[in-house]
């Protein structure tokens, strides 16, 4: 199994460009389901996450081709409806063929995803919005399985105890596109990988508004067809690299960055005392010595991103005093604190929230990646530490980070991938 090998200290320069978002990505590709000629997305990262959606819709009758950056994703069959336990179980976004099945091909049996290292994660909002839409849904044997002749436009309201729900909202949104009449989804999630999606469907004949607001409402239309489409780069890798600058004491400016995007992680940044300043080649981000603490809640776009919370707190191990992180939006999404304990950092969980009493230096130690962010907040702390850490289970970081170490390594970092024999 691959890890990393870091050694800390290294401060990083230079410069990084982003690459599309792989959570704008993943929808967007199961939006083709529904079109009735190619969509080629364009920008799209090579990642794990993303070959495993291309599986999955291969097995639906959606050809799914690479040519550079571009992805190709077109129906050679519209038969197939289910996607298989086997596949769904190990990347739960896979729900997003659900909608576009329903909606195009009447019929859709997607396993349940269950739960992850981040908690239990409900797919209720789904499937309340869908059978608003007139689908009957039932469970059998593991499965969702949704039928409906044609939806109907409907009011849909998303909303649950921890807000909106992101994919929630794309398949509801994909769904109601070919829906007869029109739905508007009230506390629809406001974030940008959302925006982007109804900007692809838009392109692909759709006739929605409001998306970026809590309010998105939606036309049906007959028919969708193919498109090209550039993702927007990916907020969560731009939010990482900054951090990764902002620990080593670094001068990094990250590109093809929309600081719209980042405006929480910005100011957050700024309060702890990095130095972030827009130039022509995109973010720059660069660090002196000192760090102050900071109070981080997260919470639903436009607030600070549950995706780049385990990163912040890496940082904050190294404050100038104690740090508050409350986490609303995955109260069990806290992998990370164990393990970066085990570098020295002095943690304390209470319920959601963790207390970060701020310490003088991390110390590399072996340990191990649990899930996507988490992993990338052990690199980050790696890449601070006194002496050598290993990270191990990075298979983790892979799925959303396309060969980070390589370009950690272009920015000055020693860190490098290793196959590490299984214990
Ligand atoms: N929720 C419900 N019921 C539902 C759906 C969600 O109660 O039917 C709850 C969740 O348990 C959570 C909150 O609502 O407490 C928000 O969940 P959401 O549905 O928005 O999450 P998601 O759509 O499954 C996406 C990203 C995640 C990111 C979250 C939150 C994709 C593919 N995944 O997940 O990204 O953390 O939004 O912003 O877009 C990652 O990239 O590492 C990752 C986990």
């Amino acid at each position: 199994m691959d890890a990393f090998e870091i050694v800390g200290g290294k401060r990083l320069r230079g410069q990084v460009r982003i690459n599309g978002a792989k959570n704008a990505a993943l929808p967007q590709m199961a939006a083709a389901i529904m079109a009735d000629s190619p969509v080629t997305l364009t920008d799209v990262p090579n990642l794990a996450d993303v070959r495993m959606l291309g599986r999955i819709l291969g097995e639906l009758g959606v050809q799914v081709s690479r040519k550079g950056g571009a992805l190709c994703c077109r129906v050679v069959d519209d038969k197939p409806v289910r996607a298989r336990y086997e596949l769904v179980r190990q990347m739960r976004a896979s729900i997003c063929v659900l909608g576009p099945l329903l909606a195009r091909r009447g019929k859709a049996q997607v396993s349940m995803p269950g739960g992850c290292a981040i908690g239990d994660r409900p797919v209720d909002l789904h499937l309340r919005g869908l059978a608003a839409l007139g689908a009957e849904i039932r469970l059998e044997g593991g499965y969702i399985v949704a039928t409906a002749k044609r939806l109907r436009g409907a009011e849909v309201f998303l909303g649950g105890p921890f807000g909106s729900t992101v994919t929630g909202t794309a398949n509801v949104m994909m769904a109601a596109t070919l829906a007869r009449g029109t739905t508007t989804i009230e506390m629809a999630a406001c974030e940008p990988e959302v925006v982007d999606l109804a900007d692809l469907l838009n392109a692909m004949g759709a006739k929605i508004r409001g998306h970026g607001t809590p309010r998105i409402v939606i036309e049906g239309v007959r028919s969708l067809s193919g498109c090209r489409h550039r993702l927007i780069p990916d907020r969560i890798e731009a939010a990482t690299f900054m951090v990764a600058a902002a620990i080593t004491n670094g001068d990094v400016t990250v590109g093809n960055c929309r600081p719209a995007h980042q405006m929480a992680v910005i100011d957050r940044l700024r309060r702890i005392g990095v130095e972030v300043e827009r130039n022509g080649r995109g973010v720059a981000v660069s660090s002196a010595r000192r760090l102050n603490p900071v109070d981080l809640v997260t919470q639903p776009f436009p607030g600070f991103p549950t995706d780049v919370q385990a990163q912040l707190m890496a940082l904050l191990c190294l404050a100038d005093g104690n740090s508050i992180i409350t986490e609303k939006i995955y109260p069990d999404r806290f992998m990370h604190v164990g393990e970066l304990g085990r570098m020295g950092a002095r943690l304390r969980k209470e319920g959601p929230t963790v207390i970060v009493e701020g310490v003088k230096n991390l110390i590399g130690a072996p340990v191990m990646a649990s899930d996507l962010r988490a992993s990338a907040a052990l690199v980050l702390a790696g890449l601070a530490a006194q002496g050598p850490t290993r990270v191990s289970r990075v298979y983790h970081i892979d799925r959303g980070y396309e060969k980070i170490e390589q370009r950690l390594a272009a920015l000055g970092a020693d860190i490098r991938r290793i196959d590490e024999p299984m214990s």
